[in-house]
Protein backbone atom coordinates (compact mmCIF):
# COMPACT_ATOMS: atom_id res chain seq x y z
CA UNK A 1 0.00 0.00 0.00
CA UNK A 2 0.99 3.36 -0.83
CA UNK A 3 1.43 6.39 1.96
CA UNK A 4 -1.09 8.77 1.32
CA UNK A 5 1.63 11.32 0.41
CA UNK A 6 3.01 9.21 -2.69
CA UNK A 7 -0.28 9.37 -4.31
CA UNK A 8 -0.04 11.80 -7.69
CA UNK A 9 -3.20 14.51 -7.83
CA UNK A 10 -1.16 16.99 -10.20
CA UNK A 11 0.49 14.57 -13.40
CA UNK A 12 -1.99 15.58 -16.56
CA UNK A 13 -3.50 12.39 -17.89
CA UNK A 14 -4.00 12.63 -21.65
CA UNK A 15 -7.23 11.16 -22.38
CA UNK A 16 -7.45 12.23 -25.65
CA UNK A 17 -8.30 9.73 -27.60
CA UNK A 18 -9.38 7.09 -25.12
CA UNK A 19 -13.03 7.04 -25.61
CA UNK A 20 -13.45 9.67 -23.14
CA UNK A 21 -16.88 10.54 -23.30
CA UNK A 22 -15.96 14.21 -21.45
CA UNK A 23 -12.73 14.43 -23.68
CA UNK A 24 -14.65 14.41 -27.05
CA UNK A 25 -14.20 17.61 -27.59
CA UNK A 26 -12.64 19.60 -30.25
CA UNK A 27 -8.71 20.40 -29.88
CA UNK A 28 -7.73 23.02 -27.22
CA UNK A 29 -11.14 22.61 -25.30
CA UNK A 30 -11.06 22.42 -21.92
CA UNK A 31 -14.18 19.65 -20.35
CA UNK A 32 -15.07 20.26 -17.05
CA UNK A 33 -19.22 18.73 -17.25
CA UNK A 34 -19.40 15.28 -17.40
CA UNK A 35 -18.76 14.19 -13.33
CA UNK A 36 -15.51 11.71 -13.77
CA UNK A 37 -12.31 12.76 -12.70
CA UNK A 38 -9.18 13.30 -14.32
CA UNK A 39 -6.74 11.35 -11.52
CA UNK A 40 -5.97 7.77 -12.11
CA UNK A 41 -7.44 5.55 -9.92
CA UNK A 42 -5.58 4.65 -6.74
CA UNK A 43 -2.79 1.91 -7.46
CA UNK A 44 -4.40 -0.64 -5.51
CA UNK A 45 -7.44 -0.72 -7.62
CA UNK A 46 -5.16 -0.96 -10.37
CA UNK A 47 -2.91 -3.91 -9.21
CA UNK A 48 -6.07 -5.64 -8.46
CA UNK A 49 -7.02 -5.74 -11.75
CA UNK A 50 -4.04 -6.25 -13.15
CA UNK A 51 -4.12 -9.72 -11.03
CA UNK A 52 -7.39 -10.79 -12.10
CA UNK A 53 -5.81 -10.12 -15.76
CA UNK A 54 -3.25 -12.27 -15.46
CA UNK A 55 -5.45 -14.87 -14.40
CA UNK A 56 -6.39 -15.23 -18.40
CA UNK A 57 -9.61 -17.02 -17.81
CA UNK A 58 -12.67 -14.90 -18.07
CA UNK A 59 -15.99 -17.18 -17.95
CA UNK A 60 -18.92 -16.49 -16.07
CA UNK A 61 -18.76 -14.97 -12.50
CA UNK A 62 -21.26 -14.58 -9.86
CA UNK A 63 -20.80 -12.00 -7.21
CA UNK A 64 -18.92 -13.63 -3.96
CA UNK A 65 -19.93 -13.02 -0.36
CA UNK A 66 -16.24 -11.36 -0.21
CA UNK A 67 -17.80 -8.62 -2.08
CA UNK A 68 -20.68 -7.64 0.21
CA UNK A 69 -18.38 -8.30 2.99
CA UNK A 70 -16.17 -5.29 1.61
CA UNK A 71 -19.17 -2.87 0.71
CA UNK A 72 -20.30 -3.17 4.60
CA UNK A 73 -17.23 -2.84 6.06
CA UNK A 74 -16.35 0.30 3.84
CA UNK A 75 -19.85 1.83 5.06
CA UNK A 76 -19.07 0.41 9.06
CA UNK A 77 -16.03 2.31 9.03
CA UNK A 78 -16.06 5.39 6.50
CA UNK A 79 -19.61 5.89 7.67
CA UNK A 80 -20.43 4.76 11.02
CA UNK A 81 -23.42 2.60 9.47
CA UNK A 82 -22.35 -1.03 8.49
CA UNK A 83 -25.62 -2.03 6.67
CA UNK A 84 -26.15 -5.92 6.93
CA UNK A 85 -24.94 -8.36 3.83
CA UNK A 86 -27.95 -10.01 3.20
CA UNK A 87 -29.56 -6.56 2.33
CA UNK A 88 -27.52 -6.18 -0.54
CA UNK A 89 -27.71 -7.07 -4.26
CA UNK A 90 -25.02 -6.29 -6.96
CA UNK A 91 -26.19 -4.25 -9.91
CA UNK A 92 -24.93 -3.26 -13.10
CA UNK A 93 -24.14 0.67 -11.94
CA UNK A 94 -26.91 3.19 -10.03
CA UNK A 95 -29.03 4.32 -13.32
CA UNK A 96 -29.65 0.89 -14.44
CA UNK A 97 -30.88 0.40 -11.16
CA UNK A 98 -32.76 3.33 -11.08
CA UNK A 99 -34.62 2.97 -14.28
CA UNK A 100 -35.16 -0.84 -13.19
CA UNK A 101 -36.52 0.30 -10.09
CA UNK A 102 -38.66 2.67 -11.79
CA UNK A 103 -40.23 0.04 -13.51
CA UNK A 104 -40.50 -2.34 -10.84
CA UNK A 105 -42.01 -0.07 -8.01
CA UNK A 106 -44.44 1.90 -10.40
CA UNK A 107 -47.07 1.28 -13.09
CA UNK A 108 -46.74 3.84 -16.54
CA UNK A 109 -48.82 7.01 -16.09
CA UNK A 110 -47.87 6.89 -11.99
CA UNK A 111 -45.79 10.09 -10.59
CA UNK A 112 -42.23 9.77 -9.39
CA UNK A 113 -41.40 12.79 -7.06
CA UNK A 114 -37.44 14.18 -7.46
CA UNK A 115 -36.37 17.34 -6.15
CA UNK A 116 -34.80 19.86 -9.12
CA UNK A 117 -32.67 21.20 -9.79
CA UNK A 118 -31.16 17.35 -9.79
CA UNK A 119 -29.11 14.70 -12.14
CA UNK A 120 -31.04 15.15 -15.24
CA UNK A 121 -30.22 11.33 -15.78
CA UNK A 122 -33.37 11.22 -12.78
CA UNK A 123 -35.86 12.59 -16.14
CA UNK A 124 -35.11 10.65 -18.17
CA UNK A 125 -35.09 7.27 -16.13
CA UNK A 126 -38.50 8.20 -15.32
CA UNK A 127 -39.61 9.57 -18.81
CA UNK A 128 -38.43 7.34 -20.87
CA UNK A 129 -40.45 4.50 -18.86
CA UNK A 130 -43.48 6.22 -19.23
CA UNK A 131 -44.00 7.69 -16.03
CA UNK A 132 -44.42 11.13 -15.07
CA UNK A 133 -42.18 13.48 -13.29
CA UNK A 134 -43.04 15.43 -10.49
CA UNK A 135 -40.74 17.77 -8.69
CA UNK A 136 -40.84 19.53 -5.63
CA UNK A 137 -38.03 21.90 -5.77
CA UNK A 138 -35.79 22.70 -3.94
CA UNK A 139 -35.76 26.48 -2.42
CA UNK A 140 -32.62 28.70 -3.13
CA UNK A 141 -31.59 31.36 -0.90
CA UNK A 142 -29.70 33.91 -2.46
CA UNK A 143 -28.41 35.37 0.93
CA UNK A 144 -26.73 32.16 2.41
CA UNK A 145 -26.38 30.46 -1.50
CA UNK A 146 -27.62 27.23 0.36
CA UNK A 147 -30.73 25.14 -0.57
CA UNK A 148 -33.53 23.24 1.31
CA UNK A 149 -37.01 21.64 0.96
CA UNK A 150 -39.94 23.32 0.97
CA UNK A 151 -41.88 20.94 3.05
CA UNK A 152 -45.04 21.54 2.90
CA UNK A 153 -44.67 20.91 -0.96
CA UNK A 154 -43.43 18.01 -0.48
CA UNK A 155 -46.02 17.00 1.72
CA UNK A 156 -49.10 18.03 -0.51
CA UNK A 157 -47.15 15.69 -3.81
CA UNK A 158 -45.82 12.74 -1.74
CA UNK A 159 -49.10 12.44 -0.75
CA UNK A 160 -50.95 12.78 -4.50
CA UNK A 161 -52.97 9.26 -5.02
CA UNK A 162 -50.16 8.44 -8.34
CA UNK A 163 -46.78 9.31 -6.31
CA UNK A 164 -45.37 5.71 -6.52
CA UNK A 165 -41.57 6.55 -6.11
CA UNK A 166 -39.23 9.25 -4.76
CA UNK A 167 -35.46 9.38 -5.85
CA UNK A 168 -33.57 11.22 -3.59
CA UNK A 169 -29.88 12.39 -4.30
CA UNK A 170 -28.00 12.07 -0.84
CA UNK A 171 -25.35 14.59 -1.32
CA UNK A 172 -26.92 15.86 -3.86
CA UNK A 173 -25.77 16.48 -7.23
CA UNK A 174 -25.97 19.63 -8.90
CA UNK A 175 -26.16 21.11 -5.58
CA UNK A 176 -23.50 19.66 -3.49
CA UNK A 177 -25.65 19.51 -0.32
CA UNK A 178 -25.64 16.97 1.87
CA UNK A 179 -28.99 15.65 3.89
CA UNK A 180 -28.81 15.66 7.70
CA UNK A 181 -29.58 13.06 9.34
CA UNK A 182 -32.50 14.83 10.89
CA UNK A 183 -34.01 16.07 7.25
CA UNK A 184 -33.55 12.01 5.95
CA UNK A 185 -35.83 11.21 8.68
CA UNK A 186 -38.07 13.86 7.95
CA UNK A 187 -38.52 12.52 4.20
CA UNK A 188 -38.25 9.18 4.80
CA UNK A 189 -40.87 9.52 7.56
CA UNK A 190 -43.26 11.58 5.28
CA UNK A 191 -42.94 8.91 2.26
CA UNK A 192 -43.57 6.15 5.09
CA UNK A 193 -47.00 7.85 5.85
CA UNK A 194 -47.95 8.18 2.22
CA UNK A 195 -46.95 4.68 1.00
CA UNK A 196 -44.18 6.08 -1.29
CA UNK A 197 -41.14 3.93 -1.83
CA UNK A 198 -37.99 6.16 -1.06
CA UNK A 199 -34.67 5.19 -3.42
CA UNK A 200 -31.46 7.42 -2.24
CA UNK A 201 -28.85 7.68 -4.95
CA UNK A 202 -25.23 8.06 -2.83
CA UNK A 203 -22.86 7.57 -5.37
CA UNK A 204 -21.56 11.38 -4.14
CA UNK A 205 -21.44 10.02 -0.42
CA UNK A 206 -17.51 9.47 0.54
CA UNK A 207 -17.12 12.58 -1.63
CA UNK A 208 -18.07 15.10 1.43
CA UNK A 209 -16.11 18.12 3.27
CA UNK A 210 -16.76 18.99 6.95
CA UNK A 211 -20.86 19.02 7.82
CA UNK A 212 -23.54 17.98 7.81
CA UNK A 213 -21.68 14.14 7.38
CA UNK A 214 -23.21 11.95 4.95
CA UNK A 215 -25.87 9.60 6.65
CA UNK A 216 -26.49 6.66 4.40
CA UNK A 217 -30.76 5.79 4.21
CA UNK A 218 -30.16 2.32 5.59
CA UNK A 219 -28.10 4.07 8.87
CA UNK A 220 -32.02 5.51 9.45
CA UNK A 221 -34.32 3.69 12.30
CA UNK A 222 -35.88 0.03 11.03
CA UNK A 223 -39.36 1.25 11.21
CA UNK A 224 -38.25 3.96 8.23
CA UNK A 225 -36.36 1.34 5.92
CA UNK A 226 -39.32 -1.11 4.77
CA UNK A 227 -39.76 1.11 1.33
CA UNK A 228 -36.30 2.81 1.54
CA UNK A 229 -33.26 2.19 -1.25
CA UNK A 230 -29.50 2.93 -0.99
CA UNK A 231 -27.85 2.59 -4.09
CA UNK A 232 -23.91 2.97 -3.53
CA UNK A 233 -20.94 2.69 -5.73
CA UNK A 234 -17.26 2.94 -5.54
CA UNK A 235 -17.91 4.68 -9.10
CA UNK A 236 -17.07 8.46 -8.35
CA UNK A 237 -15.42 8.29 -5.28
CA UNK A 238 -12.15 6.34 -7.07
CA UNK A 239 -13.12 6.95 -10.46
CA UNK A 240 -14.22 3.65 -11.98
CA UNK A 241 -17.36 4.61 -13.76
CA UNK A 242 -16.74 2.35 -16.65
CA UNK A 243 -16.51 -0.60 -14.26
CA UNK A 244 -20.35 -0.65 -14.11
CA UNK A 245 -20.57 -1.59 -10.54
CA UNK A 246 -23.26 -0.52 -8.06
CA UNK A 247 -25.15 -2.39 -4.84
CA UNK A 248 -28.47 -1.90 -3.99
CA UNK A 249 -28.89 -2.04 -0.28
CA UNK A 250 -32.58 -2.67 0.22
CA UNK A 251 -33.25 -3.86 3.98
CA UNK A 252 -37.19 -4.66 3.56
CA UNK A 253 -37.25 -8.45 2.56
CA UNK A 254 -40.22 -7.71 0.71
CA UNK A 255 -38.57 -4.58 -1.41
CA UNK A 256 -35.49 -6.60 -1.81
CA UNK A 257 -37.17 -9.78 -3.38
CA UNK A 258 -39.04 -7.78 -5.90
CA UNK A 259 -36.39 -5.46 -6.78
CA UNK A 260 -33.79 -8.76 -7.51
CA UNK A 261 -36.71 -9.80 -9.86
CA UNK A 262 -36.58 -7.00 -11.48
CA UNK A 263 -33.24 -6.42 -11.70
CA UNK A 264 -32.73 -10.32 -13.14
CA UNK A 265 -35.29 -9.63 -15.49
CA UNK A 266 -33.52 -6.51 -16.96
CA UNK A 267 -29.96 -8.77 -17.02
CA UNK A 268 -28.47 -6.32 -14.94
CA UNK A 269 -27.54 -8.46 -11.72
CA UNK A 270 -24.11 -9.88 -13.03
CA UNK A 271 -20.44 -8.49 -13.06
CA UNK A 272 -17.93 -7.89 -15.62
CA UNK A 273 -14.60 -9.23 -15.07
CA UNK A 274 -13.37 -7.00 -13.05
CA UNK A 275 -16.28 -5.42 -10.86
CA UNK A 276 -15.64 -7.61 -8.06
CA UNK A 277 -11.96 -7.45 -7.70
CA UNK A 278 -12.34 -3.52 -8.51
CA UNK A 279 -14.87 -3.09 -6.16
CA UNK A 280 -12.83 -5.32 -3.34
CA UNK A 281 -9.92 -3.52 -3.95
CA UNK A 282 -11.18 0.09 -3.34
CA UNK A 283 -13.69 -0.43 -0.23
CA UNK A 284 -10.48 -2.54 1.52
CA UNK A 285 -7.46 -0.66 0.09
CA UNK A 286 -7.92 2.17 -1.15
CA UNK A 287 -9.03 4.23 1.93
CA UNK A 288 -5.76 6.03 2.48
CA UNK A 289 -5.88 7.01 -1.53
CA UNK A 290 -9.46 8.19 -0.78
CA UNK A 291 -8.34 10.18 2.48
CA UNK A 292 -6.12 12.06 0.09
CA UNK A 293 -7.80 12.92 -2.52
CA UNK A 294 -10.16 14.33 -0.70
CA UNK A 295 -7.55 16.92 0.58
CA UNK A 296 -6.58 17.56 -3.10
CA UNK A 297 -10.70 18.08 -3.40
CA UNK A 298 -11.02 20.36 -0.47
CA UNK A 299 -8.04 22.34 -2.07
CA UNK A 300 -9.66 22.36 -5.47
CA UNK A 301 -12.45 23.89 -3.92
CA UNK A 302 -11.15 26.73 -1.76
CA UNK A 303 -8.68 27.82 -5.01
CA UNK A 304 -12.16 28.07 -6.67
CA UNK A 305 -14.29 29.59 -4.47
CA UNK A 306 -11.50 32.05 -3.95
CA UNK A 307 -11.33 32.44 -7.77
CA UNK A 308 -14.85 33.66 -7.89
CA UNK A 309 -14.96 36.03 -5.53
CA UNK A 310 -12.92 37.91 -8.11
CA UNK A 311 -15.47 37.58 -11.16
CA UNK A 312 -18.26 39.42 -11.41
CA UNK A 313 -21.83 38.06 -11.47
CA UNK A 314 -20.95 34.54 -10.53
CA UNK A 315 -21.38 33.14 -7.06
CA UNK A 316 -20.47 29.93 -5.42
CA UNK A 317 -23.42 27.92 -3.78
CA UNK A 318 -22.51 26.98 -0.19
CA UNK A 319 -22.85 23.33 0.40
CA UNK A 320 -20.29 20.44 1.06
CA UNK A 321 -20.37 17.82 -1.48
CA UNK A 322 -19.20 16.85 -4.70
CA UNK A 323 -16.43 17.79 -7.03
CA UNK A 324 -18.50 19.63 -9.19
CA UNK A 325 -18.96 23.45 -7.93
CA UNK A 326 -22.59 24.72 -8.77
CA UNK A 327 -22.25 28.76 -9.44
CA UNK A 328 -24.75 31.14 -9.42
CA UNK A 329 -25.06 33.25 -12.53
CA UNK A 330 -28.17 35.05 -12.20
CA UNK A 331 -26.41 38.48 -11.92
CA UNK A 332 -25.48 37.80 -15.73
CA UNK A 333 -29.09 38.36 -16.50
CA UNK A 334 -29.18 35.64 -19.26
CA UNK A 335 -29.92 31.61 -19.07
CA UNK A 336 -27.45 29.20 -18.50
CA UNK A 337 -27.90 27.50 -21.65
CA UNK A 338 -26.57 31.03 -23.47
CA UNK A 339 -24.01 31.95 -21.31
CA UNK A 340 -22.27 28.51 -21.13
CA UNK A 341 -22.34 28.09 -24.70
CA UNK A 342 -20.75 31.73 -24.96
CA UNK A 343 -18.07 30.44 -22.75
CA UNK A 344 -17.46 27.41 -24.77
CA UNK A 345 -17.47 29.62 -28.03
CA UNK A 346 -15.09 31.93 -26.58
CA UNK A 347 -12.53 30.26 -24.09
CA UNK A 348 -13.08 26.58 -25.28
CA UNK A 349 -14.24 25.70 -21.72
CA UNK A 350 -17.00 23.33 -21.72
CA UNK A 351 -19.47 23.33 -18.49
CA UNK A 352 -22.46 21.76 -17.64
CA UNK A 353 -25.30 24.43 -18.03
CA UNK A 354 -27.30 24.19 -15.18
CA UNK A 355 -30.79 24.25 -17.41
CA UNK A 356 -30.71 20.32 -18.00
CA UNK A 357 -31.20 20.12 -14.38
CA UNK A 358 -34.02 22.04 -14.16
CA UNK A 359 -35.63 23.96 -11.26
CA UNK A 360 -33.71 27.29 -11.05
CA UNK A 361 -31.09 25.46 -12.84
CA UNK A 362 -31.50 27.74 -15.44
CA UNK A 363 -29.76 30.38 -13.06
CA UNK A 364 -26.37 28.18 -13.17
CA UNK A 365 -23.29 26.39 -14.41
CA UNK A 366 -21.87 23.56 -13.05
CA UNK A 367 -18.12 23.41 -12.97
CA UNK A 368 -15.99 19.55 -12.56
CA UNK A 369 -13.19 20.63 -10.23
CA UNK A 370 -11.41 17.02 -10.33
CA UNK A 371 -8.74 17.34 -11.76
CA UNK A 372 -4.57 18.36 -12.24
CA UNK A 373 -4.44 21.96 -10.31
CA UNK A 374 -3.02 23.22 -13.32
CA UNK A 375 -5.68 22.01 -15.40
CA UNK A 376 -8.05 23.80 -12.48
CA UNK A 377 -6.34 27.55 -12.93
CA UNK A 378 -6.67 26.52 -16.74
CA UNK A 379 -10.38 26.13 -16.25
CA UNK A 380 -10.80 29.22 -14.07
CA UNK A 381 -8.78 31.63 -15.90
CA UNK A 382 -11.02 30.41 -19.31
CA UNK A 383 -13.86 31.21 -16.69
CA UNK A 384 -12.54 34.76 -15.45
CA UNK A 385 -12.02 35.38 -19.30
CA UNK A 386 -15.34 33.78 -20.73
CA UNK A 387 -17.75 35.70 -18.03
CA UNK A 388 -15.28 39.23 -18.56
CA UNK A 389 -16.32 39.22 -22.29
CA UNK A 390 -20.07 37.70 -22.20
CA UNK A 391 -20.66 41.16 -19.88
CA UNK A 392 -18.81 42.96 -22.51
CA UNK A 393 -20.72 41.86 -24.98
CA UNK A 394 -23.98 42.87 -23.85
C1 LIG B 1 -26.21 11.38 -8.80
C2 LIG B 1 -25.62 10.42 -9.78
N1 LIG B 1 -26.13 9.18 -9.89
C3 LIG B 1 -25.65 8.27 -10.76
C4 LIG B 1 -24.60 8.60 -11.60
C5 LIG B 1 -24.09 7.57 -12.57
O1 LIG B 1 -24.13 6.30 -11.99
P1 LIG B 1 -23.66 4.98 -12.79
O2 LIG B 1 -22.49 5.38 -13.61
O3 LIG B 1 -23.33 4.01 -11.71
O4 LIG B 1 -24.82 4.53 -13.61
C6 LIG B 1 -24.06 9.89 -11.54
C7 LIG B 1 -22.98 10.28 -12.47
O5 LIG B 1 -22.70 11.43 -12.64
C8 LIG B 1 -24.57 10.81 -10.60
O6 LIG B 1 -24.06 12.05 -10.48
Amino acid sequence: MSKPDEYDFTSLVDRRGTNSYKWDVATGELPMWVADMDFRTAPEIINAMRRKLDQGVFGYEEVSESYYQAVADWYGREHGARPCTEWMLFVNGVVPALSSLVRRLTQPGDQVLVQAPVYDIFFHSIENNGRHVLSSDLVYDPGSHRYHVDEQDLEAKLAEPLTRMMILCNPHNPAGKVWSRQELERTASLCERHGVSLVSDEIHGDLVFGQPQYTPLFALPPELLGHAVSLVSPSKSFNLAALHAATIVAPGERMRESISRGINNDELAEPNLLAVPGTIAAYEEAGPWLHALLGQLERSRSRAVACLEGIDGVEAANENATYLLWMDISALGAKADQVAAFIREDTGLYLSSGSIYRGNGDHFLRMNLACPPSELEDGLERLARGVRDFRARR
